[in-house]
């Protein structure tokens, strides 16, 4: 496990940028494994920065995101499909039908957390996965727990995340309950993983790199992953 120590977020963002900006120049049939939350927006910033100045091309490039809420579709602006969009995919050559997205409206959930397992597994699993993490250690929506659940499932979203998302809705009550979400073995099978973590994310760092493997603080198992950089910042 590597930690680099980044001065400030947009030294982080930029780090990351970095990582994800090779990746791509190394293998532009990359499948990215991506994330939403306020941690890699500053990344996505700075990917589209080397779009726009000619370095990188995503014409051949699949994304899979780690979750999405339940009972959002991809036109409510809530929803991780619009984060995306918005974020990333509308300012990159990616084509979009090429970025998925778990589908947080699907008839069927138990269906859709299959589906989206076996197409991760169907594409030859991901090359590079991008993630935040959680006051509470969470990865994806993997929450705290008795277990690691091994592949994309339906999670219960932990009142602390439900309170921590709030600011983002008008209302607590607005916050999604349940979210499909990648599971611990789902992104631990990822070849790569980088983590990024803002200033207010230090003690769930800490416990996720120098505290026991536990399932109670899911980010530990990033401890077994051989090929793992975790970028926190300092400030
Ligand atoms: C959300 C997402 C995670 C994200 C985390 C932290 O609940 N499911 O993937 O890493 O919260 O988000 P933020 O970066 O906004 O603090």
């Amino acid at each position: 496990m590597k930690v680099i120590k980044a001065k400030n977020y947009e030294e982080m963002s930029k780090l990351a940028a970095n990582i994800i900006g090779a990746q791509v120049t190394i293998n532009p049939k990359s499948v990215l494994g991506l994330a939403t939350g306020s941690s890699p927006i500053g990344t996505y910033k700075y990917i589209i920065e080397d779009y726009n100045a000619g370095f990188l091309d995503f014409s051949k490039i699949t994304t899979v995101n780690l979750d999405e809420y339940c009972g959002l579709d991809g036109e409510n602006d809530q929803s991780y499909r619009y984060f995306m969009n918005n974020y990333l995919f509308n300012h990159v050559n990616i084509d979009k039908a090429n970025t998925y997205v778990p589908n947080g409206v699907a008839k069927d959930l138990d269906i859709e957390c299959e589906r989206y397992e076996n197409f991760i597994n169907d594409l030859g699993g991901i090359d590079l996965q991008l993630l935040g993490i959680g006051h509470n250690g969470h990865i994806g929506f993997n929450e705290p727990d008795d277990i690691f659940p091994n592949i994309v499932h339906s999670s219960e979203l932990a009142a602390s995340t439900i309170e921590a998302n709030s600011r983002l809705f008008n209302n607590i009550e607005d916050v999604p309950t349940v979210a499909l979400s990648m599971g611990i073995g789902t992104i631990m099978r990822a070849k790569k993983i980088i983590l990024v973590a803002a200033a207010d994310k230090a003690e769930a760092i800490e416990k996720a790199v120098n505290g026991p493997v536990t399932p109670q603080v899911p980010a530990s198992i990033l401890q077994l992953h051989k090929d793992v950089t975790i970028i926190a910042c300092e400030n």
